[in-house]
């Protein structure tokens, strides 16, 4: 729950406002985020990894694949943060919300031609290689725009990061980075390409990660490759990437950020000693961390419904969003912690299963919560620590429009992205452009 989180006569408020005033004046569902404790996680973690690396310059990338609208990218701008994109579509946004090009990174492991054209133009910082036809491609894109365009190239560093399959980046048989050990032939070809100029190596190697050993290590592998191409010049930076787990339920606790960044730091430290190099300029690329305990998910429950299992009962309480604006349930199994949020109930808690509207059984929001046993329509129902990918991995299934997602400042609430509509939905459909009846 964001730290602003509290009950005012039974109420949740988050960021001094009434859950239950914003569900009235908005409807439901909605993403509602605290600006206070997105910008204090933002400054929390630079500062951390300032402070654990000393002198060495640290750089964060937000990763705007996690949340990314005009005004969340200004506040990462604001907090000292520089920004990660992953497509033209978010490379969009961030520049139309005034985003200095330089202060962007461009990451993605099949970016488009026209994505790729778009960025050397608008001349943003950095380039993330993936492959080596992108090496070329971006190459020769800088070369069309008269340009030298600045690039990491991204490692596969065969680090097994615990957490699920999918959200794992760096073992080997996954689509991101070139390996190790075909890196050195890559970074001497990026270094005869004219149209680059290559400033650093880069590495992710999953997300939603607790274990400080996995960071550590790939670290390690990276400094060692790092050092190894020091011969033809030592490359002034190393990004390590993001994947800073949080907690969603009771049942997650994370180190401390500090800690993590502590540990990293001397990781690097130790290994850049041993290797006999300095400590390069580091980089880091959170966006869960971030954003994801600053967001809750508030819904309706529309109906409340035992279903027979055996000898027991399961009840289903269905709510008004589901997968639709958060399919991580869903896709990864993810858990999370819901409450009543409207009102504080003394019956005794009953263990349910809330689940959404959407046309699958698949569809859940929260696998198993204890809830209160009077729990009933048109009772708010808040989901913790939803301002990471869920906005950004909602999709339109069934047509449901998506919600909007609102920010919450000194008691004052306002939309970052607007509800959508219905027309909003049938915009697209060329069908009905044309007159009805006619099939042709
Ligand atoms: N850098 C790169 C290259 C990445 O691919 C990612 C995440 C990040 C940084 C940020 O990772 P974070 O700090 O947010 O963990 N949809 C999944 C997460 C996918 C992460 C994709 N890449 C989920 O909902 O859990």
């Amino acid at each position: 729950w964001p730290a602003s989180a509290e009950r005012v006569d039974g109420a949740l408020h988050v960021g001094g406002a009434d859950v239950r005033a914003i569900a009235a004046e908005h409807g439901t569902p909605f993403l509602l985020v605290d600006e206070a404790v997105v910008r204090d996680r933002a400054r929390r973690i630079r500062l951390a990894f300032e402070a654990a690396f000393g002198d060495a310059r640290v750089d964060v990338y937000y990763a705007g694949k996690a949340l990314l609208t005009a005004d969340v990218a200004r506040w990462m701008r604001e907090e000292g943060l520089v920004l990660d994109v992953a497509t033209g579509g978010e490379l969009a946004v961030a520049l139309r919300a005034g985003v200095e090009p330089a202060a962007i990174g461009f990451h993605g492991n099949n970016k488009s031609e026209a994505e790729i054209a778009a960025g050397v133009e608008a001349g943003v910082g950095t380039f993330v290689l993936d492959s080596p036809i992108e090496a070329e491609r971006v190459a020769a894109a800088a070369e069309r725009a008269g340009r030298v365009q600045r690039v990491r190239l991204r490692i596969s560093v065969g680090v097994h990061a615990s957490t699920h399959e999918f959200l794992a980046t760096s073992h080997e048989d996954q689509k991101f980075g070139v390996p190790l050990d075909e890196a050195p032939a890559l970074v001497a070809r990026i270094r005869e390409l004219p149209g680059l100029e290559l400033v650093g190596l880069h590495t992710h190697i999953g997300s939603q990660i607790f274990d400080a050993d996995g960071f550590a290590e790939s670290a390690r592998r990276m400094l060692a490759l790092h050092a190894s191409l020091g011969a033809d010049g030592q490359l002034p930076e190393l990004n390590l990437g993001g994947g800073f787990g949080i907690a969603y339920t009771a049942a997650d606790s994370p180190e401390p950020i500090e800690a993590i960044a502590a540990g990293l730091a001397d990781a690097v430290r130790t290994a850049a000693d041993e290797l006999g190099i300095p400590v390069p300029r580091i980089a880091i690329e959170p966006g869960r961390w971030i954003v994801g305990p600053a967001g809750i998910s508030v819904y309706t429950v529309g109906t409340v419904k035992p279903v027979r299992l055996g000898e027991g009962t399961r009840t289903y309480v269905s709510v008004d969003g589901g997968m639709g604006d958060n399919p991580r349930p869903a896709l990864y199994g993810a858990q999370y912690s819901a409450r009543i949020a409207s009102r504080s109930s003394d019956a005794e808690p009953a263990l349910v299963r809330v689940a959404g509207r959407h046309c699958e059984s698949g569809d859940i929001v929260v696998d198993a919560e204890w809830l209160p046993g009077d729990v009933a329509p048109g009772d708010l129902l808040a989901v913790a620590a939803t301002g990471a990918y869920c906005h950004s991995l909602a999709s339109n299934y069934n047509l449901a429009p998506r919600p909007p997602v609102l920010a919450v400042r000194d008691g004052e609430v306002r939309a970052l992205v607007r509800r959508e509509s219905i027309d909003d939905l049938l915009a697209r459909d060329a069908g009905l452009e044309r007159p009805a009846g006619r099939h042709a």
